[in-house]
């Protein structure tokens, strides 16, 4: 069944992803797969986590010179999946770079750790022995203490704007549905699906 009725739909997603994703405080970020294209044809696909969603769509940050930041500038549309036990949420959408409030609050809000990691995550210290990795890690740790680490150059911010969000939802005593809203040029309609 199909249905584009205007109204209402956008509120429903609205109601579905509050209920569904932590809130954008919560430390315990959602782990997300983004699937791009590439310039080889291959598609390509890795773990990110999901730093925040709104009315805009949904944002992971990642390293400017990352082979995902090339992929999304390359062919700006992409595919989210996000699983957790009894529930899928597929997300198809188009990719545009966040402004730069947006990508200041995502650092702000990530761990300690995974600031630090934004400054050293480089080709160069990956190729380096354990024993180096570690003491330049704690060397640049002792060198800037918590709260004094500004986003690298290197930071990047991308949204990932839905044109269809797919909702995977199983149960033990009945066949899994999954219930799929695209985005029309006017409006949202909804289609209910096997599973
Ligand atoms: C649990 C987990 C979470 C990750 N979160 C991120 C992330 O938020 N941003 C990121 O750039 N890489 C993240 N990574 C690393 C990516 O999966 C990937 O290895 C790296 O970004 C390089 O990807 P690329 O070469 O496709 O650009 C994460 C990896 C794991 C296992």
């Amino acid at each position: 069944m199909t249905t584009s009725v205007a109204d209402g739909i956008a509120n429903e997603i609205a109601a579905l992803l509050t209920s569904w994703l932590p809130s954008n405080d919560d430390p315990a970020r959602p782990l997300m797969t983004l699937s791009t294209g590439t310039s080889s044809g291959y598609p390509d696909a890795r773990t990110v986590l999901l730093s925040e969603y709104d009315e805009r769509g949904f944002f992971f940050h990642t390293d400017s010179r990352s082979r995902k930041a090339a992929d999304v500038t390359g062919d700006p549309r992409a595919a989210l999946t996000l699983v957790w036990p009894g529930r899928q949420l597929v997300v198809q959408g188009d990719v545009s770079r966040a402004d730069d409030a947006e990508e200041l609050w995502a650092y702000r809000h990530r761990s300690r750790y995974l600031q630090l990691l934004a400054w050293l995550n480089t080709p160069a210290f990956a190729a380096l022995p354990l024993a180096e990795r570690l003491a330049r890690w704690a060397e640049f740790d002792a060198e800037h203490p918590e709260g004094t680490l500004d986003p690298p150059p290197t930071w990047a911010g991308f949204v990932v704007r839905p044109v269809r969000l797919t909702f995977w939802e199983g149960r033990p005593d009945t066949a899994s549905r999954r219930t799929e809203y695209r985005r029309t040029p006017t409006a949202w309609s909804r289609a209910l699906l096997p599973g």
